[in-house]
């Protein structure tokens, strides 16, 4: 693997792997020793242009679970508030010796501009770009339903016959289209479920449906539900509704969550708005997935590391087509 920019491009083959090798990382991280050596002498730059948590943190545990020099840099408090640009800071970086660089910025399609400028030799992963895409989340999302539905040991299995419904700002959430594309990759089928006003004018094009009413999509009974954070930091009036309309409406109450069918899942990619998407009984009852989530995080992002920079690469990646 050259970079991981999206799950869109992203073959079943391929997504597959990345899970299989993130179930052997979490083996390991069973282990009284969970280190190991395989990037010893690599460095990773977490290159951070917005917030994060758990992206964050998880990507810099994974890279030092085995065994990479991190370089964290955080947009503030640095040269980019003098007006340095993506260019100048990438190659900044990459002359401290980065040998991969995962990217988080409010631009959709910084993490390509990156990968495909030539500023930068090092491997690009793309930790969440604008509206456009966070494919990292959307792996994680599929290693916990796949672990959760058929156990560990489901190597090379795919979603096939799953049905994930995903709820909320489907319009901002780069959540939302990764997990879109990665789980009908894997076989599973997607149902959308927001606000007329929060679903993006193109869904047409998506391979999804779209409904509008939860009631109705969680009598349909799916495996998984995926709540959605409300982004109310991309919003503006003429797309949402009041607070209190969107959790009456849109939330995951304690009735809606006992409406559920008795094995289904509830996940959340965080942070979450307790109250508002999500109630704290749904967010902490023992169908969440949340903390999974942040978990197997760290073993999907040691695998993308690992076969990013230790992993062979195909004939193409090779002629870098
Ligand atoms: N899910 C997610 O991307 O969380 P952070 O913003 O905390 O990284």
């Amino acid at each position: 693997m050259r970079h991981l920019l999206d799950t869109k491009h992203l073959g079943r083959e391929d997504a597959l792997r990345i899970l299989d090798v993130a179930e052997d990382m979490a083996a390991t991280q069973q282990r009284e020793v969970r280190k190991l050596p395989t990037l010893r002498g690599k460095t990773v730059v977490n290159l951070f242009f917005e917030d994060s948590t758990r992206t964050r943190i998880s990507f810099e545990a994974a890279a030092k679970r085995l065994s990479a020099d991190v370089i964290n840099f955080s947009a503030k408090g640095s040269s980019v508030s003098k007006g340095e640009s993506l260019q100048d800071t990438a190659q900044t970086l990459q002359a401290m010796g980065a040998d991969a660089v995962v990217i988080r910025h409010g631009a959709s399609g910084a993490p390509q501009t990156l990968a495909t400028s030539g500023w930068i030799s090092a491997g690009v992963v793309n930790a969440g770009d604008g509206t456009h895409a966070h494919p990292t989340q959307a792996l994680l999302d599929a290693f916990t339903i796949r672990k959760r539905f058929f156990g560990d040991g489901s190597r090379g299995r795919d979603l096939a016959g799953l049905r994930v419904t995903i709820v909320g700002d489907i319009l901002h959430s780069r959540v939302a289209r990764s997990n879109v594309w990665l789980l009908t990759t894997l076989g599973a089928s997607v149902t959308l479920v927001a606000p007329p006003t929060l679903v993006p004018q193109d869904v047409s094009a998506w391979p999804v449906d779209v409904v509008y009413d939860l009631d109705d999509a969680i009598a349909a009974g799916p495996d998984a539900l995926m709540m959605l954070r409300i982004q109310l930091e991309r919003m503006n009036a003429a797309y949402f509704p009041t607070e209190r309309e969107y959790s009456r409406t849109w939330g995951l109450d304690a009735a809606r969550l006992a409406a559920l069918p008795a094995d289904s899942i509830v996940l959340h990619p965080g942070p979450m708005n307790r109250g508002m998407e999500i109630s704290a009984a749904a967010a902490d009852s023992p169908r969440s997935t949340v903390l999974e989530q942040v978990a197997n995080g760290v073993s999907v992002r040691m695998a993308v590391l690992y076969l990013l920079l230790a992993g062979e690469r195909t004939e193409a990646e090779e002629d870098g087509r």
